[in-house]
């Protein structure tokens, strides 16, 4: 059956390649793409599927129904670009100033739309049911979660029994799938904290109250917390990364501004660095008679595969690609996904299939999210063949 998938994939590659081009030129930014959606419901017209478009997204979930009865499985791509100028020099570049697709969700689309095709084709051989999710605003919009309050698990009257997706990366060699069992990405939350003081002449802080020092002492005090009362085999990351205070040199400012995140990978290290932040910041604070608003902003939860469904996707792309191009991820990545949401809900994974141009090396390639990033496109047909030999080991269990 792989070889088959593989080389049936191949006979897809033109196809998919020129829907990921269009795509790459036209990127939408958000939870509302309806060039998109367009260019998507055009592409899967003629396969048959049960297409519905999302009602408070531009979502789209397009059933496939087996020809005979048999569990539901569930693969999903992210359609959503970033807000920057891209600088690849390609010929399919952004024709939107400000916008390009530099997380290669444009690619993610076109091979679910291959995968579909390719399931399609061999109709009469399954049993149950594919789900193709079709989901906008992965970039921070919490799109998966929209498409959940939607339906999403009930789109065939029957729970899917796994679910999957694939994330493109251009720092991990070309045509290699790569997962681990257990914790793949990070929870991602924003802190936001405004320090209290009082505004004054620089020359005479004792008739001001100096916010200044106080944020300053905070961002240490959160780098020794998470140093000392973080369990380092279950760790987690804080960085302020945005300070703002004061207008000029002589002036002491009434408040001073931090923001930044916080990465867990676990939801037991995720709260506990919540009630923590709190503690420092606000006994920080207080220890030099000011207050201290503190918001955090929930963001993505920990992205979390299941330890058997993990194993088989690397199991089955090492039978479908060779061993070599198949391998467990030793470290989590503290990045995070939205695709958390539905792993919570069903027993499924994520992995990356590697696209490093061949003429880079995976280890100094411009990353995902820059503006200089480029993807392997002879990597798509070894993700519209994973997404396919999935789904099929799914159905056949
Ligand atoms: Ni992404």
């Amino acid at each position: 059956m792989a070889d088959d998938v593989l080389s049936h994939a191949a006979t897809l590659s033109e196809r998919t390649i020129d829907f990921r081009r269009r795509l790459h030129r036209r990127p939408e930014i958000g939870l509302q793409l309806p060039g998109t959606q367009g260019a998507i419901l055009t592409e899967i017209a003629d396969l048959g599927l049960d297409v519905r478009k999302g009602t408070s997204t531009t979502s789209v979930v397009a059933v496939l129904e087996g020809a005979s009865d048999g569990p539901t499985v569930l693969l999903r791509g992210d359609m959503d670009a970033l807000p920057l100028t891209e600088n690849t020099g390609l010929d399919f570049a952004s024709e939107i100033d400000g916008t390009m697709h530099a997380c290669g969700h444009d690619t993610h689309v076109a091979m679910l739309a291959g995968a579909a095709r390719l399931l399609s084709d061999r109709r009469a051989d399954i049993a149950g049911r594919v789900v193709f999710m079709f989901q906008p605003g992965e970039e921070g919009f919490h799109g998966a979660r929209y498409m959940l309050d939607e339906g999403l698990l009930d789109a065939t009257g029957a729970r899917p029994s796994g679910a999957f997706a694939l994330h493109i990366t251009s720092t991990f060699a070309s045509g290699t799938i790569n997962t681990r069992p257990g914790p793949l990405l990070a929870s991602a939350d924003t802190i936001r904290l405004t320090v209290q003081g009082k505004g004054g002449h620089a020359s005479a802080p004792h008739y001001a109250n100096d916010p200044i020092p106080v944020a300053c002492e905070i961002v240490i005090a959160l780098q020794t917390m998470v140093t000392r009362r973080i369990d380092i085999f279950d760790p987690a990351v804080v960085t302020i990364a945005h300070v703002t205070a004061g207008t000029t040199d002589n002036v002491i400012p009434p408040t001073a501004e931090l923001e930044g995140t916080i990465r867990a990978l676990s939801a037991e290290t995720r709260s506990r660095v919540h009630e923590l932040v709190r503690q420092v910041a606000e006994g920080i604070g207080a220890a030099h008679g000011m207050q201290v608003e503190l918001e955090i902003v929930a963001g993505y939860p920990v992205t979390v595969n299941d330890g058997d469904f993990a194993s088989s996707v690397h199991a089955i792309a090492g039978e479908l690609l060779g061993a070599d191009r198949s391998s467990v991820m030793k470290t989590p990545i503290m990045g995070a996904e939205d695709w958390s949401y539905v792993l919570q809900e069903v027993p499924g994974a994520m992995a990356f299939l590697g696209a490093c141009p061949p003429d880079l090396d995976p280890d100094t390639a411009p990353g995902n999210h820059s503006n200089l990033v480029v993807f392997d496109e002879a990597a798509l047909a070894t993700g519209v063949a994973t997404y396919a030999a999935v789904a099929l080991d799914v159905l056949s269990r």
